[in-house]
């Protein structure tokens, strides 16, 4: 029998030359935090497309986190401007087809941020853990699951 944890289990998506150093940063300072995020470093939060978000709460994800450079101090000058205005198309969307806006989380944090980088990733944990197992959206949503046999 298959039993989902109890535990959430979310995709962070993390800018390269921000977040993803401060997360760095926060394990070389040997900061504690909860161990519910899978890391995915891409080059910019620009580059998240919607289509990452929306394939991994598929998929089975509790949550999605997305954190990357200030707005302004993006390396590729505007490009988080342009995942702002991303993400809040997307959060209409998810509200729309029926999935907690809360599931989806975004956070800008420099990679000199590390005590910051601690207290989001706990905020994030403690929101998605209030939501729940994602069963909206989901593929194979844990009710499914309960019937077949590992
Ligand atoms: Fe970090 Fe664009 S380079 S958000």
């Amino acid at each position: 029998m298959t039993s989902r944890p109890l535990e959430p289990q979310i995709l962070a998506f993390f800018c390269n030359w921000c977040t993803y150093g401060a997360a760095d940063l926060a394990g070389v300072s040997r900061f504690q935090y909860p161990a519910n995020i899978r890391i995915i470093r891409l080059p910019c939060s620009g580059r998240v497309s919607p289509k990452f978000i929306l394939a991994a709460l598929r998929e089975g994800a509790d949550g999605v986190w997305v954190s990357g450079c200030h707005p302004g101090d993006c390396n590729y000058i505007e490009d988080n401007y342009y995942a702002r205005r991303k993400f809040a198309l997307l959060v209409n969307l998810l509200t729309f087809i029926g999935v907690e806006s809360g599931r989806v989380q975004f956070s800008w944090i420099s990679s000199a941020e590390s005590t910051k980088f601690v207290r989001v990733v706990n905020e994030v944990t403690d929101a998605i853990r209030a939501l729940g197992p994602a069963a909206r959206f989901v593929k194979h949503p844990p009710q499914a699951l309960e019937g077949q046999s590992s």
